[in-house]
Order: C-alpha cells, then structure tokens, then sequence
C-alpha cells in the first residue's frame, strides 16, 4: 500500500507523461481558464451594475423626454424612474419631488399642535400626475416653462422676426404655460441629490416651436438652519430655477406652479380660514376676459372696489364677491398678476423680498415667500369644481386628529397657487420695458423663492 502522499507525489511529477495524464492536466488547465473568465465577467458586470445602471436610470427620463407624446405609457423600471419620489428632509420638513415636470408632490411641515401636515395639493401615486396631464392638466406642483403664463395669440416677436408656437388655450386664442408639452410633462433627469436637496435638468431644443435650445436647473432643498433671512430657522423650502440661452434669441419665464393649502383640507375651502398679504403690491396687470393682459396696469386701491388690496393681510374670501370679471368673463376668484415693487431701500429691482405671506386659522401653519421675481400670480382655484380628490394620506392624517378627515374634494376656492414670476406676457408688452428675451450672450436666468413656515 502506498501512502496517498506519494500518488500526489507521483502526479505532479511523474517519471513518464502518458496521454492520460495530459487529458488530465488538459482538464485542470481549462477548468481553472473557465472559472477565471466567470470571476473576471462577473466582476465587471459587478462594476456595471454599482455605476453604470444608476447612471442608465438617471438618462433614461431624458432619453424619454424627446419621445412623442403619444407614446404609449410603458412600465417598467425606466418609466417607473420619471415618477420616483426624491424625498428631502430637514429638521421639520420633508418634501417629495418627481422628475415628471420637476414637480413638487408633497410637503410636510408641523401646524400649531406640532402636527406634521401635507400643505400642498396633489396626488398620494405619483403616476396619477401623467393622467392629471392626460385629463384636466391642473399643474399641480409642477415647473412650467419655457414661459410660463399666457402668450396672446401665441405670438411674439424678437428683432423684427415673428415667432408662432402651438395655442393650447381658448380655442386657439393663446398658449398656456409652454404649450401642449410644456415643461411640466417632461420628464427632467436628476442630475444632482443630498439628503436634502434635488436637482432636475431639462434641456429644450426647440421644443414647441420656441427659438433656440434652452437648459434648465431645478434645485429643490430644504433646511432649518438659522441664517439672516431666517433667523429663528424656521422650515423652509427653497427653489432656484436657472436657465441658461444656448443658441437663438428666446422668451424664458420658468416658474414653480405649486397649489397650496394651508388648512390641510381640514375645511372645504380656504376662504374663511386664510388670510393672504401682498404687502409690497400695489398694482396688479389688468386682463381681458380670457386673462390675457390688455397692456393696463391697474391700483389695487381703486379697481374692483379694492377687492385686490392684499398690502395687508386679509381673509381671502372677505373680498372675492366683488372680484366678478377678474379671473375671466363670469368668473368670480383671483387669478392675477400683483406686480412686486421695491421700494429703494431694497435697491436692486432682482433683490431677494418677502413679498406674499399666507397662513391659516385652521392649522395655524403661516407660510412666507421671499423672491427676485417682479411679480407674483395669485391663484384661488377658481376653475375646481370638487372632481379631483385630495390625497388619502392627508383625509388619514386629518381623521387622526380629530375624528374628521376634512375635506374629500378639490373644491372651488379649496386651495391657492403662488407663482413667482415676472410680469406675465411682458414679451407682447414692450412698452412695460421687462427683460424677458434671452440669447447665448447673456446671463443665466434665474427665479429664485423661499417658502419659509411658521406656526401661530
Ligand atoms: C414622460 O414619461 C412618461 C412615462 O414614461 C411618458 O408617458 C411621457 O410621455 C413622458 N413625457 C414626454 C414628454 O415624453
Ligand atoms: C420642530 O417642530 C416642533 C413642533 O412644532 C418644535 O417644538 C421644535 O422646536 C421644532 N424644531 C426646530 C429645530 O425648530
Ligand atoms: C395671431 O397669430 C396668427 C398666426 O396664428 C398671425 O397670423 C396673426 O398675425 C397674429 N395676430 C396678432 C395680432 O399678432
Ligand atoms: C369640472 O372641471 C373639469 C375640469 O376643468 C371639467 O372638465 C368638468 O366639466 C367640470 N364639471 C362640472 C360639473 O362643472
Ligand atoms: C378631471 O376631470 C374630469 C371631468 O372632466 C373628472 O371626471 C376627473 O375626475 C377629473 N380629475 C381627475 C384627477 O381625473
């Protein structure tokens, strides 16, 4: 009997290589060339899947956004990306955003009792938003560009040169907030994300017919940090929409379309339980009855027996009977353009004020907005008629609080949009003398806001 040790012996070195004992050698070789060619791919495919798939999720919504709108809604993880909720969080505040139309889904900050409470309208599945575009296209929490508002006639002219883009709006009559694919159905690419903060950019080549290529940033974040501009650290969100002129002369008026309600549903509608204050608004853009600006500029004081005059704080609905005609022919409810004048102190025209402070009774959530923009667009919801449903989590958060899980409906008058702006259709109205036509040699275009909240 020979020791197992010497057939070892006698194998790695033998006294004579037989056929067999190639094969065998053959055999080893190649099972050891095998496995390392599996470890070597797998290694890489490793590699792929760590860098290279996050980096194919995030291009993805780009890749998506030049496609046709008829483009069947397809799932998977690629269409599932354009409707991924980026959650931001601070001390007291959490917002979620979506890259389909860099839009804001929820915001959740404490009221009076310390209550964290849902302050802006919206949908609980994320996916719903593609339908609201599909079917009533409210806006809600989205970005709009590459102009937001209302261009008459869906014309303008830049040099002597007349530009067409698609009416979307009253029979033709002009284009709304970018056109039928505006900023708010595309689906931007997430460039940037922290805890807390998310940024979204878009690149526009021409999209709706607008001049040139245009590329914007989103950055959405949220902090408590004591600074100047918030020195007690209250919850605040903050927005910063920056544009950048590529190639061609071109229009860009971003701006944020959130839809707000500080009651938190806990009523049917705000009108009794929310006060609003324009303190530096004095004047506000005159419409016709389609709410295309007729080139008047109006006082606050005077028109509509003073039912615009926001400069101090006062009940929404205390005024709003004598608003018949403002928000369109037969309409009742604000739906304007308040012009924001510094006064000199505040020195440059761009500089960063507070210029519009909402806050309700009900929740005792107050919500400030500081910004660089010339004008701010007041919203009441004028045009909902209780047909979209408010968010279950927000009727769950109510109905643990006291029993009442407030209001079902999206109602008239049942929220409020803020949108810092500059002076709408400021490109039809030269005489008005804003800057609102950017080409490659100018300056980015930024629209920068806060949206600071308190308790009281
Ligand atoms: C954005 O993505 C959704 C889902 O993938 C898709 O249905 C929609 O058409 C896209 N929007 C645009 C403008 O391509
Ligand atoms: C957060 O909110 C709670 C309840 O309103 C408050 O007591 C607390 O001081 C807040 N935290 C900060 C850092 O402000
Ligand atoms: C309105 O737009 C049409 C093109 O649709 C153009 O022919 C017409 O001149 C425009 N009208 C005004 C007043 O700009
Ligand atoms: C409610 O509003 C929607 C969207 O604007 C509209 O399509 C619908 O006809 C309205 N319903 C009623 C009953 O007014
Ligand atoms: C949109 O409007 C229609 C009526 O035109 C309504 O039936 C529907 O519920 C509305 N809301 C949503 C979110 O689809």
């Amino acid at each position: 009997m020979r020791p197992p040790l010497n057939y070892l012996r006698t194998f790695l070195c033998p006294a004579r290589i037989t056929p067999r004992l190639l094969a065998v050698y053959c055999f080893f070789f190649l099972t050891a060339i095998t496995f390392l060619a599996v470890r070597m791919h797998l290694k890489s495919y490793v590699t792929a899947a760590l860098y290279g798939i996050p980096a194919l999720v995030n291009a993805a919504p780009s890749a998506a956004s030049t496609s046709q709108p008829s483009t069947p809604s397809s799932s998977g993880p690629a269409s599932d990306a354009h409707f991924h909720e980026y959650t931001i969080k601070a001390e007291n505040i959490t917002a979620k955003i979506i890259p389909y139309g860099a839009r804001l889904t929820s915001l959740l900050v404490p009221d009076r009792d310390g209550d964290f409470q849902d302050v802006v309208v919206g949908y609980d599945d994320p996916k719903y938003y593609l339908h609201d575009s599909e079917t009533n296209r409210t806006f809600f929490g989205a970005t709009v560009g590459r102009y937001a508002n209302r261009i008459k006639n869906g014309t303008f002219s830049i040099d002597g040169h007349d530009y067409h883009i698609p009416e979307n709006e009253n029979g033709g009559k002009d284009t709304l907030h970018g056109g039928f694919i505006g900023y708010d159905m595309r689906n931007w690419t997430v460039t940037a994300h922290s805890d807390a903060s998310v940024t979204f950019t878009l690149l526009d080549q021409g999209f709706e017919n607008f001049p040139g290529d245009v590329i914007s940033h989103a950055t959405f974040s949220v902090s408590t940090e004591r600074s100047a501009e918030n020195p007690k650290g209250l919850p605040q969100l903050t927005t910063k929409l920056v544009s950048l002129s590529l190639t061609e002369k071109t229009p860009i008026m971003l701006a944020n379309h959130i839809y707000w309600s500080l009651n938190a549903f806990q009523n049917e509608n705000v009108l009794k339980d929310t006060t609003l204050q324009l303190p530096l608004s004095k004047r506000f853009i005159g419409g016709d009855s389609i709410l295309i600006p007729t080139g008047e500029i109006l006082d606050v004081d005077t028109a509509f027996e003073g039912a615009l005059d926001f400069t101090e704080a006062k009940l929404i609905g205390k005024d709003i009977e004598k608003t018949t005609g403002l928000c369109g022919g037969g309409c009742t409810g604000y739906d304007t353009c308040w012009i924001t004048d510094r006064p000199a102190a505040y020195s440059a025209s761009d500089s960063v004020v507070p210029s519009v402070r909402l806050a309700s009774d009900k929740t005792g959530i107050s919500l400030d907005v500081a910004t660089n923009q010339g004008a701010i667009q007041i919203y009441t919801c004028n045009g909902q008629n209780g047909t979209i449903a408010t968010k279950e989590s927000q009727a769950k958060r109510n109905k643990a609080k006291d029993g009442n899980s407030g209001a079902t409906h999206v109602n008239k008058y049942g929220c409020v949009v803020i949108e810092t702006e500059d002076w709408i259709d400021g490109i039809n109205n030269p005489q008005w003398g804003r800057d609102q036509i950017f080409g490659p040699d100018d300056g980015p275009v930024v629209n920068f806001a806060t949206y600071q909240f308190g308790t009281f």
